[in-house]
């Protein structure tokens, strides 16, 4: 039995409040049939508990989630869900972040998914991004990006991660992620950096750097991959950047 609340309380604070504004806009991109990326995190999570009152009404979708918590709040409310193995193209995923620039380019990963949730977003046509304005950044690096990476040789892909960054022009305490005093493990079993880089000069550059370290996994720069985001106002309102049909 999970303890995943089966529907999502009223929001009450001011981001709460724009978070759920955002999941709500979200709802008006999803079409009977379609084949959705299921995001993580709480905004995310707002989402998914909409989309299961639609699914209750009568909507037919089938859900891939980026997660094991989004796939057993998903299967509790009833949504359909399929794996990339059976489902490998997906129409539309709407996932959070962590902080977006005008370029629509991302961090994510504060929830621990970046992997299955980089995978789920470039299997599908497209990608839609709910998020409150504070993750709103004109620079990304303010919040600290997520690198996931193996287990074995943590000390050898930590260095060639701060040389990897150090080459794009970017330098900080890189710090393992951990949950009750342990390492934190992602869904994969893997273990995740935060690297405190702040203002990141070059996110493409630090991207193909990070790319190239044999231990890294996955980071959490999403670059090209999304085409709208939807970012929610305190007073309710939603801002939308980008275009629909654009990835
Ligand atoms: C999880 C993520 C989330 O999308 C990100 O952390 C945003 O979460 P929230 O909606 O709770 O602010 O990348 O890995």
């Amino acid at each position: 039995m999970s303890m995943q609340p089966d529907r999502q309380a009223p929001p009450v604070t001011a981001q709460e409040c724009a978070k759920h504004a955002a999941a709500a806009a979200a709802l008006d991109h999803v079409r009977d049939g379609m084949r959705l990326g299921l995001g993580t995190g709480s905004t995310a999570a707002i989402f998914v508990a909409l989309l299961g009152d639609r699914v209750a009404a009568g909507l037919r979708v089938t859900g891939v989630p980026t997660s094991e918590r989004t796939a057993e709040q998903a299967r509790d409310l009833g949504i359909a869900l399929a794996t990339l193995d059976e489902m490998p193209e997906l129409d539309l995923t709407i996932d959070g972040a962590d902080e977006y620039d005008p370029s629509l380019r991302l961090i994510k990963g504060g929830g621990g998914a970046l992997l299955r949730e980089k995978i789920v977003a470039c299997a599908s046509r497209r990608m839609l991004v709910i998020a409150d304005a504070s993750k709103a950044a004109d620079v990304l690096g303010r919040f600290p990006l997520p690198v996931e990476v193996n287990r074995f040789g943590l000390g050898a892909t930590r260095l060639a991660v701060e040389r990897a960054a150090a080459r794009s022009g970017c330098d900080g305490e890189i710090a393992l992620r951990r949950r009750d005093g342990e390492p934190f493990l992602t869904d994969g079993g893997h273990l995740i950096l935060d690297c405190r880089f702040g203002a990141i000069p070059n996110p493409e550059a630090l991207a193909a750097g990070l790319a190239a370290v044999p231990g890294v996994v996955e980071h959490g720069l999403f670059l090209g991959i999304a085409g709208v985001i939807l970012s929610g106002n305190p007073d309710g309102t939603v801002t939308s950047l980008g275009h629909p049909d654009v990835r």
